[in-house]
């Protein structure tokens, strides 16, 4: 897909783009909040304690946080705080980050109530402290009392051996003892002496800053307050949603509205590319080939006409891959014109009337005379654009039994070399029809140099089918944005199982052309069709012909 043919989808899908626009505008026109409510609303508070872990010390700070929130502290955190369920939900509120490089550790509360998340920072950072000191001093009682232990048995120790000595003052041996057990005696003292300055010694954290409720404002994007700021956000927002919405609708239609996409899906090539025939130009159901004859629209019809009557036509094969021989009948006569052309498409208000009256007026243009003939029992409507009263016609022949013929109930029309056969009364099923139809066809032959029948959808009738053996070839409608992808496929597997020759696709409304403002701001332009025989030819080396 080029960028050219995004432009064309928003374009097609205006009405999806405005209808978000809109939608978005009114949005936020209303959700504009009056000027009382203005203001960023504060929603909670953070609250954060800071202590600060004296240098030379060598205890890991993680190793400290782990006990804010783990163990005692918390305990005793919630005594102090009077929180009465479990203090692990106490805890939980807390956060701890320690910073070993700055030898820090900061405790952080939340909550709506500043003050409690403040109460509740500091407490746990006094709570950390006074538990790391109880530690220490655990540590450093039992050091000193085994100190102790350790001085008082020197001391007997000296004390025995001071008696001994008494009665052998001259003993070398115990006069060595004696000095190392008083040396002993001395060093435990001095270790003791260090272990109670360190039991009421420096505590092992500090508070450097206690916590104070600081407000939190809710952070990213806050929208404009004033009318003129939140319309312009509000339309850019609905024109984008607008954009891929249009997008998206687009990926899921299958609609089809290329001429590239109709030959894909129908197996067969477009013949002619009708373009759009803007309103002004088609009112009360007019023929543009008699009413516009110079238009773009009538010379694609010119387009039409030649292709039919120059290209051969074929019939389509069973496989689309299959690589079959065109059948001997058609091959061997290139020259060969179809006399009798059935119009057909999958769905209604594709066009097939609109295609039949104007080549009936393009074969008589050519000076052929042309016989009309109305077989959409549902919907007959070619008298409407051959200006012909509808009256009597096929479908009270049909269901006659006398044996009425054609030319009496053909009529003229608008066009002097064509006449017409009308549907007459509008029928839900003919009965008769193909029993009927071989003669009618033969005779038909007889009193014209061409045979157009225009009949009622294939996928909603079974009139075209049974039509189909009769015929010399078919062409096929399909109208841009109306035909869907699945239905012309499935017409083309019918025509397949048919084995009727085929001429090609008349493509309505297409999208095509090169200049991109046409593409975009235009429906599409006739383009000249090169023969489909040919083209398939010239192609073969991608895809394998019909
Ligand atoms: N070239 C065109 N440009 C615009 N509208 C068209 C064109 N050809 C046909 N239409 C419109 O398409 C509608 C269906 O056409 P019609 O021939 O009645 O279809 P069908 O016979 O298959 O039901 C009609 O309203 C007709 O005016
Ligand atoms: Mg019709």
């Amino acid at each position: 897909v080029e960028p050219i043919d995004y432009l064309r989808i928003i374009r097609r899908r205006w009405a999806v783009v405005a209808a978000c626009l809109v939608v978005a505008l009114v949005a936020a026109w209303v959700t504009t909040p009056a000027q009382s409510q203005m203001g960023k609303p504060v929603t909670s508070y953070t609250a954060t304690a800071t202590l600060l872990q004296p240098p030379g010390n060598k205890n890991s700070l993680d190793y400290i946080g782990l006990f804010v929130t783990k163990g005692d502290v918390p305990i005793a955190a919630a005594k102090k705080l009077g929180f009465d369920s479990d203090p692990a939900l106490l805890a939980s509120q807390v956060q701890v980050s320690a910073d070993g490089k700055v030898g820090s550790l900061t405790i952080t509360s939340q909550g709506t109530d500043g003050d409690q998340a403040a109460k509740v920072a500091n407490t746990f950072a006094e709570e950390i402290i006074a538990f790391l000191r109880r530690q220490q001093q655990e540590v450093a009682s039992a050091e000193i009392s085994e100190l102790e232990k350790q001085m008082s048995a020197a001391a007997e120790k000296v004390e025995e051996l001071n008696q001994q000595l008494k009665g052998s003052p001259d003993d070398s041996l115990l006069k060595a003892q004696r000095d190392a057990q008083s040396a002993r005696y001395g060093t435990a003292y001095s270790q003791l002496q260090q272990a109670l300055e360190r039991s009421g010694g420096d505590p092992k954290l500090s508070v450097l800053q206690a916590a104070t409720p600081i407000p939190v404002v809710s952070g990213g994007f806050t929208p404009p307050s004033s009318h003129k700021g939140r319309l312009t956000i509000g339309g850019m927002v609905g024109l984008i949603l607008g954009c891929v919405l249009a997008l998206v609708l687009e990926r899921i239609d299958t609609k089809l509205r290329t001429r590239a996409a109709v030959q894909e899906a129908f197996g067969v090539p477009v013949v002619a590319d009708v373009p759009h025939v803007p309103r002004g130009l088609r009112t009360k159901r007019s023929t543009v080939v008699v009413t516009a004859p110079g238009s773009e629209a009538a010379e694609a019809y010119r387009t039409l006409r030649s292709a039919i009557t120059f290209l051969e036509s074929r019939p389509i094969a069973h496989s689309r891959e299959a690589d079959t021989e065109p059948d001997a009948r058609h091959q061997s006569s290139s020259r060969w014109t179809p006399n009798v052309i059935l119009v057909a498409s999958a769905r209604a208000g594709e066009g097939k009337t609109t295609t039949v009256a104007n080549l009936a007026a393009c074969f008589a243009e050519a000076g052929r005379r042309v016989l009309v003939l109305d077989c959409d029992f549902r919907k007959p409507e070619v008298n409407l654009y051959l200006d012909v009263p509808n009256g009597p016609g096929l479908s009270d022949l049909l269901a006659s039994t006398d044996n009425a013929d054609l030319m009496t109930l053909s009529r003229p029309t608008v066009v002097p070399a064509v006449r017409l056969v009308t549907g007459g009364t509008a029928l839900e099923q003919p009965a008769a029809l193909p029993t009927r139809m071989t003669r009618l066809i033969a005779e038909a032959r007889d009193l014209a140099d061409v045979v157009l029948i225009d009949t009622a959808p294939i996928l909603l009738a079974n009139d075209a089918i049974d039509l189909m053996p009769y015929v010399d070839t078919v062409l096929l409608a399909a109208k841009s944005g109306r035909t869907v992808n699945e239905q012309a496929e499935r017409v083309h597997e019918l025509l397949a199982r048919m084995r009727v020759p085929v001429s090609g696709v008349t493509f309505i409304g297409a999208a095509g052309g090169s200049p991109w403002t046409a593409r975009i701001f235009g429906r599409g332009q006739a383009r000249g069709s090169r023969g489909w025989y040919r083209q398939l030819r010239e192609k073969s080396h991608e895809r394998q012909p019909l």
